[in-house]
Formats: C-alpha cells, sequence, structure tokens
C-alpha cells in the first residue's frame, strides 16, 4: 500500500507488541516489528495475531515481524525498546551495562537504514540510553527523544483523578528531570480544570502522591514481576502521533538540553513541541525553588548515569 507512513518498533517483548497494536489501531501507518534472530518466531507470530486481530476490528495496517533491519530501510519513525525489563529489587540504573550495548549496535542499525525518521527511546536506563542513541547515529536533537514524562506525568494524573473524584480528562499534571526516583513531579502546574490541584487536594495527600508517582514503574515492577507496558506504549504513541499527524502537542520528553533550564549536553524531561519537524522547542517554564532544587538533584543523578556509561 503506498503513501502510508512507516513505524519500525526494535523490540518485539511487552512493550513492543502492545506498541505496534496501538499503532495499528489509530492507523498510523504499517509497522515493523523487529526482534533479535532468537525471537524472530515470536515477532512473527506476534505481527500475524495483530493483523487477524486488524481484520477483525477494521484497522487498516500492515505489520510484519523479522529480524532483518533492511526492512525497516526509510522508517518515518523507530521506537526502541530493546533491552531487558526490571525485575523486582533491579532499579533502572542496573539496566545500564547490559542495554548500552543492546542500544550502541540497534543505534547503528538505525543510523543506516533509517537516517530520516524520528527516533524514541523507551528502553531503561532512559536518559543515558536516548543519550546513546544521539552520540551513535549523529542525529539532530529535533529527531532523537526520549519517552518519559509522558508516562509519569499520566501516572500522576492518574492518582490525582482518583483522589479527586474527578475524570481523569480534567486533571493537568507535568513531570520532569530524569525518569527515575528523583523525577520532579511539578505542583504549581497541576490543574483540574485550570484549578491549581493545591486548592483542591491536601497537601500530605499530594505529597504521597508525589512520592507514589516518582516509585511509580516501581510499583508494577513489583506487582507484575516485570516492567509496565501498556502506559509506556501509550506514551511513545502519543509522541509518534503528534509527529506524524502534525499536532504540536505539548508534551514533557526527555530531550537533549543546550543550555535551557541551564542545562547542557543532557537529556532529562522538560516540555517540548513534537510537530512535523519533530522535537520542535523546548518549552521553558518558570519553576519554583522547591522544583529548580529538585530537577538540579535528578540532572545530577543523570549526568553520573551518562558518565557511568561513558567508561563502558
Ligand atoms: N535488537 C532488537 N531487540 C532486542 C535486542 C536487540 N539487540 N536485544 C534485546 N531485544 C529484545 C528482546 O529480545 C525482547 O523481546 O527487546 C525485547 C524487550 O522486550 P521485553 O523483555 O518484553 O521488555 P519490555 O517490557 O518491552 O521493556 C523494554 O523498555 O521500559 C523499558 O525497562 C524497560 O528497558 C526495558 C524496555
Amino acid at each position: 500500500m503506498p503513501n502510508r507512513k512507516k513505524i519500525a518498533l526494535i523490540g518485539a517483548g511487552n512493550i513492543g507488541g502492545e506498541l505496534a497494536m496501538q499503532a495499528a489501531r489509530k492507523e498510523l501507518g504499517d509497522v515493523v516489528l523487529l526482534d533479535i534472530p532468537d525471537k524472530e518466531g515470536v515477532a512473527k507470530g506476534k505481527a500475524l495475531d495483530m493483523m487477524q486481530a486488524c481484520a477483525l476490528e477494521g484497522f487498516d495496517a500492515n505489520i510484519l515481524g523479522t529480524s532483518n533491519y533492511d526492512d525497516i530501510e526509510g522508517a518515518d519513525v523507530v521506537i526502541v525498546t530493546a533491552g531487558v525489563p526490571r525485575k523486582p529489587g533491579m532499579s533502572r540504573d542496573d539496566l545500564l551495562s547490559i542495554n548500552l550495548k543492546i542500544m550502541r549496535s540497534v543505534a547503528g542499525n538505525v543510523k543506516d537504514k533509517a537516517p530520516d525518521a524520528l527516533v524514541i527511546v523507551i528502553s531503561n536506563p532512559l536518559d543515558a540510553m536516548v543519550y546513546e542513541m544521539k552520540k551513535v547515529t549523529g542525529f539532530p536533537r529535533e529527531r532523537v527523544v526520549g519517552m518519559a514524562g509522558a508516562l509519569d506525568s499520566a501516572r500522576f494524573e492518574c492518582f490525582l483523578a482518583d483522589e479527586a473524584g474527578v475524570s481523569v480528562k480534567d486533571v493537568s499534571a507535568l513531570v520532569l528531570g530524569g525518569h527515575g526516583d528523583t523525577m520532579v513531579p511539578c505542583l504549581s502546574y497541576t490543574t483540574i480544570k485550570g484549578v491549581p490541584a493545591t486548592k483542591v487536594i491536601d497537601k500530605d495527600k499530594l505529597d504521597a502522591m508525589v512520592q507514589r508517582t516518582a516509585k511509580g514503574g516501581g510499583e508494577i515492577v513489583g506487582l507484575m514481576g516485570t516492567s509496565a507496558y501498556v502506559a509506556p506504549a501509550s506514551g511513545a504513541i502519543s509522541m509518534a502521533e503528534s509527529y506524524l499527524r502534525g499536532q504540536r502537542r505539548m508534551i514533557a520528553c526527555a530531550a537533549f538540553l543546550e543550555g535551557e533550564y541551564g542545562y547542557k549536553d543532557i537529556y532529562m524531561g522538560v516540555p517540548i513541541l513534537i510537530g512535523p519537524a519533530g522535537m520542535e522547542k523546548v518549552v521553558e517554564i518558570e519553576l519554583s525553588d522547591g522544583e529548580k532544587s529538585m530537577l538540579e538533584t535528578s540532572a545530577a543523578a543523570v549526568r553520573d548515569l551518562i558518565e557511568a556509561a561513558a567508561k563502558l
């Protein structure tokens, strides 16, 4: 089918499979689901299963399972989940050395086969992985972003809506910083239909929700024995959709900073506009002193990770 966009998913595990189905349901384009040769059968099997669901549900999207990078040639969007997920007791940082090697090989192939794609990285530890992707591909910062803030903000919104007893549609939150326990939920920009959440919800309860959000990934790992995969996929699909459909949505994402918020040569979660040119703008908002100092702590944690990665 000509003129369809092409979305390449590197990693056909839990998040990869969910990404494929969400992309197909939104008819964002045709999907290529790639994994290592040992898992080619899984990629092909998932692709077939989902194609059959598309036939049943009436969505036009081809989904191809493969282990051959030639199949991602010319992709418009590449979403990377390749790597190992967290097991109970493991921090995202424990994953660094394993997933770094994987990211380097994936990035080399993406550079070769999809040189014009917008690349969205999900693999953890996110900020170090997306930094490595940019370093190896040499792509401009407009075309290499990390998915974290969308998910962390959604987690916070979900808890807020539940606590306030209102529709989640009316809740808006912004979680910035690195994707780890030092993330920064910005209470000053958290609202319920424009009303600051601090006016509607007690401070103690808000603080508890901030803590729960920061440990939101770990909560799910503890329950399921592996990482969350539905909401992470939704986060990346909202970014891909904003790019492919030119929506210019403002989404908290890991972006390469060149002086914004006072930081350089680092990936960190900040609000960005995603449109036809990719990461079109880092939106600089005023932060409270408390938020600035939390961001500083978060940036230090990300820097440690990036430095550790550079030595591996
Ligand atoms: N190339 C392609 N795929 C790879 C490679 C590689 N070099 N190495 C590993 N993979 C594949 C694995 O074979 C597996 O199918 O990546 C897939 C990862 O899937 P899961 O183990 O199900 O992990 P998932 O839950 O999808 O999470 C993936 O995202 O949120 C992060 O912490 C999470 O880093 C993890 C990643």
